[in-house]
């Protein structure tokens, strides 16, 4: 037995297909188009493991998926292949419509026409798990409940956008078509061999080197934390003993504001790795806010719990201590991240003071 799991050299991704072949047995197809964000180096714990099977490739590729499907017969998908940044999809939203909206039509058609094609038995176990975000509901008020998965749908930037038409798409497929989609939407993600673009792994990595810590705005907009390995139960879990066709919510029960995060990591650094020039604190640079930067993400993790019995094993202290360490553990990971391409954008995004979104 086999899954395929699209994105598989990316944050979410690699973590997913090194745990999965550390709690199972099972086979894993790895489809990873390796733009800049997606990392072999991840990988490398599963390099001579022969369950892993690393193939190069574009999820808009019909002919080469479809050519996955029959070769490996996998008895699930699980989509993670997405352009995920935030601030990228304001700069050029284009990739973002191409790779999460047209690549994820081309998975599911591509299942589609797998899925008819296998027995019966075959066919009643067939999953296709497709992993999207919190950002698809907008933004909350202060005092707002939690996003539940009947909130409605208020997307605010190209890459919500795009996600939560690759939702819309994945729930047609279940309801017109009979395929067996799961949906999960999570919150924000921390953790091992995130690419140093998003707020945590940039914190980290600038502070050690000395660079400015930028904060848009005011700091004061709410992300609810999840470390990454309980993303990972969670999808397991869903794609275990998900009822198809539904939604999960996952999120950490960890709402907090962005500059108490770059206060979190600056104060911990200080004790893990203190810098002769002072503390940490004093490289936070308050810069111009994203456009249409969303002000609060929360959610309501309580029907992923009930039905199926996920809870985060992690709080934010634990996990963001595990993140530190791993930081420090890899500095050859980081300085291999930081190729040409990543220089590129850190000078296009902030100037030499950090500032200017
Ligand atoms: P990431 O940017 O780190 O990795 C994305 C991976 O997809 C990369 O390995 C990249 O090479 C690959 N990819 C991109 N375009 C592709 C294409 N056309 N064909 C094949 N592969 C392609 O992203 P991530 O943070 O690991 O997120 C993974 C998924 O989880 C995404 O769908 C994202 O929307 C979702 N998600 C992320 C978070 C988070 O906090 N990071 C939270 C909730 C949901
Ligand atoms: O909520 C889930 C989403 O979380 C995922 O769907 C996205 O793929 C993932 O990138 C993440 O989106 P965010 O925009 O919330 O993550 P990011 O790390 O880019 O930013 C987190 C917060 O920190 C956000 O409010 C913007 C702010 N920020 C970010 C950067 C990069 C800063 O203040 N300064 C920065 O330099």
């Amino acid at each position: 037995m086999a899954i395929l799991v699209t994105g598989g050299a990316g944050f979410i991704g690699a973590n997913f297909v090194l745990d999965w072949l550390a709690c199972t047995d099972e086979a894993v197809v790895n489809l990873d188009k390796l733009t800049y964000a997606g990392n072999l180096e991840s990988l490398a714990p599963v390099v001579d493991d022969g369950r892993h099977r690393f193939v190069a490739g574009d999820i808009c590729d019909a002919q080469l998926v479809g050519r996955l499907l029959e070769t490996h017969r996998p008895r699930s998908i699980v989509h993670f292949a997405a352009e995920s940044h935030v601030d990228r999809s304001i700069r050029g939203p284009g990739e973002f419509v191409r790779t999460n909206i047209e690549g994820t039509y081309t998975l599911l058609e591509c299942a589609r026409a797998y899925w008819s094609g296998l027995d019966t038995g075959a066919k009643d176990a067939f999953r296709f798990l497709h992993v999207s975000t919190d950002e698809v509901y907008g933004s909350l008020a202060p005092d707002a409940p939690p996003f539940a998965e009947t909130h409605a749908y208020e997307p605010n930037s190209p890459y919500s956008a795009s996600k939560a038409a690759s939702d819309h798409l994945a729930r047609a497929w279940h309801q017109t078509y009979g395929l067996p989609v799961l949906t999960t939407n999570c919150s924000n993600n921390y953790g091992p061999f995130q690419f140093p673009e998003k707020l945590i792994p940039l914190v980290i990595v600038n502070a050690l080197a000395g660079k400015p810590l930028p904060v848009y705005g005011d700091g004061r907009q709410v992300r609810d934390w999840l470390y990454v390995g309980d993303h990972c139960a969670a999808i397991r879990t869903v794609l275990a003993s998900g009822r198809i066709g539904e939604t999960y919510n996952v999120g950490g029960w960890n709402e907090i504001a962005n500059i108490d995060i770059v206060h979190t990591v600056c104060r911990l650094l200080d004790g893990l790795r203190p810098s002769s020039a002072g503390p940490y604190e004093q490289l936070i640079r308050f810069v111009a806010d994203r456009p249409g930067h969303d002000r609060r993400y929360a959610i309501d993790a309580r029907k992923i719990e009930r039905e199926l019995g996920w809870r985060p094993a992690e709080t934010f202290d634990s996990g963001i201590a595990k993140t530190l360490r791993w930081y420090l553990d890899h500095g050859d990971w980081v300085g291999h991240v930081q190729s040409g391409a990543y220089r590129e954008w850190m000078a296009r995004h902030y100037d030499g003071a950090g500032s200017a979104p």
